[in-house]
């Protein structure tokens, strides 16, 4: 682990007014930035973790705000607990984490590409529920991430599909285990972010021009709409244990 820029982090202690702040691991790129940037806008300071210090000084700068960092890989036990042993305390958690390498069908499947996915996405949140809740404040919460392909699975997504449901019974047992934490999943839809640069333009461009005709919403979300939807989740003080689907109908299409 190495912090960057600390001392912006552990704001709570230096001020007597103003609620701690909020984590978005995974906050430097795509949902987890649109997220940061929604709670900046709601009045909340925000701490953004990812392994990368070049992405997350450049989101830093690009976004601007009450915005600190700090680096770590959520794979690694030792990193996480060194996150946590560094930290102040914090108002909401939330996890957009993920490296996920390639889909493809499970006959061709590479153990380490679904190594990546399963470690980036559910044992990175099972570190962070074991380490963060003594620093999560009164009325606090965890947000995971999971997505559409638990929700409308798809040919060659099953490793996917498989991390996001598993994520589902994660938050359920937590939300009854960490109580009073809120445990909720936040399932996003397809949405554009750099996720999506790695694929061909032309594959990317065919792919959302046909998923926008077929979803009910008619547009493809962008992360600041995940954005709206995880900051419900830090303030709905009565939700807990339960799956927020925002993908624009793309369960029904
Ligand atoms: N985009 C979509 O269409 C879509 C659809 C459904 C579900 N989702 C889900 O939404 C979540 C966010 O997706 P996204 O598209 O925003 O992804 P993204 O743009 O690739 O961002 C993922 C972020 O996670 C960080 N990260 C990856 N592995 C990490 C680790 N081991 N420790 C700490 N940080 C790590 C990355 O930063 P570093 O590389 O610097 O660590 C990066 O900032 C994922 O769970 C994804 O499965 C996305």
């Amino acid at each position: 682990l190495s912090a960057t820029r600390y001392k912006e982090v552990n704001m709570a202690e230096r001020s007597t007014d103003g609620a701690p702040p909020v984590m978005v691991i995974g906050g430097g790129s795509g949902i987890g930035r649109g997220v940061a940037e929604t709670m900046l806008a709601a009045g909340e300071r925000v701490v953004i973790v990812g392994r990368s210090e070049e992405r997350l000084a450049k989101a830093s700068t690009e976004i601007g705000g009450e915005l600190a960092t700090l680096a770590a890989d959520i794979t690694d036990e030792t990193d996480v607990r060194a996150l946590f042993e560094r930290c102040g305390p914090l108002s909401h958690v939330l996890i957009t984490a993920a490296d996920i390498a390639s889909y493809g069908p499970v006959s061709e499947l590479d153990l380490k590409d679904a190594s990546s996915a399963i470690d980036s996405k559910l044992l990175g949140a099972i570190l962070i529920a074991k380490h963060a809740p003594p620093l999560i404040q009164e009325g606090g919460s965890i947000t995971l991430t999971g997505g559409i392909a638990f929700e409308r699975p798809a040919p060659g997504g099953s490793i996917v599909a498989a991390v996001n449901g598993a994520l589902v019974g994660l938050c359920r047992a937590l939300a009854l285990e960490l109580a009073p934490i809120r445990v909720n999943v936040l399932s996003p839809g397809w949405t554009t972010t750099p996720f999506w640069e790695r694929m061909p333009p032309e594959q990317r461009d065919a792919m959302i021009s046909d998923m926008v005709d077929r979803l009910p919403a008619g547009q493809i979300a962008s992360p600041r709409d995940l954005g709206e939807a995880a900051l419900f989740l830090t303030r709905a003080r009565h939700v807990t244990g339960t799956v927020l689907e925002v993908n624009g109908g793309q369960h029904l299409a």
